[in-house]
């Protein structure tokens, strides 16, 4: 993974991860959510998206990006050609900080295992993270979101697109014709690069 020691591939199901994750105790966060929330999408993906954390809608589905960053996302996945069908997409966190407050260096800690394993099950050519939480962790950097989107960032097999988080963009017009303007970014990488080596 990006940064991370055990960047290799791994032939294992996203079924045994989910699995191995169970009905988690490995934080606190465990006491106060509805539901984990592990992922959704295609296990093949050649994108995939990291969130920071399930939020109220999420908490209750059990599924990421279903309330109203979702519905953002979904909107603008076209401006990068895709469809949610084609991406995988999972958060640094699998359950919801009380009042969405933000992840805890600890609650990371604990839980992104999991997600590091998801990312060496997919293999995906390029991950989009979403906001600083899910940027810092995969690009292992405490530099800004606002710094750090509009362009790529290698990290040893991962082409890796920093942009901002669909929810913050939503509260802030100038924010999302940045994020829109980084999906179209996507979109023309994706189409000068058809299909990666594998
Ligand atoms: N925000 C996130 O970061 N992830 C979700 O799943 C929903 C909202």
């Amino acid at each position: 993974i990006p940064g991370h020691d055990n960047q290799a591939p791994r032939e294992v199901s996203l079924d045994e991860i989910r699995a191995v994750l169970g009905d988690c105790r490995l934080c606190p966060l465990c006491e106060t959510r509805n539901n984990i929330v592990f992922g959704v999408g295609n296990p093949q993906a050649r994108v995939m998206f990291v969130g920071e954390a399930p939020g109220k809608n999420e908490d209750l589905q059990g599924e990421p990006f279903v309330g109203r960053a979702g519905e953002n996302l979904n909107g603008i996945l076209s401006l990068a050609g895709l469809a949610r069908e084609d991406i995988y997409i999972a958060n640094v966190l699998k359950c919801r900080p009380p009042a969405n407050r933000n992840p805890k260096p600890d609650e990371v800690l604990a839980c992104s295992p999991f997600l590091r394993e998801q990312i060496r099950s997919i293999w995906p050519d390029i991950i989009v993270t979403l906001g600083n939480p899910a940027t810092h962790f995969v690009l292992k950097t405490e530099i800004g979101i606002t710094k750090l989107r509009g362009r790529f960032h290698q990290m040893g097999h991962f082409v890796v697109m920093p942009t901002l988080h669909p929810a913050a963009a939503l509260r802030n017009p100038a924010w999302q014709e940045l994020l829109e303007a980084d999906f179209r970014m996507l979109g023309d990488y994706l189409a000068r690069h058809p299909q990666d080596e594998q």
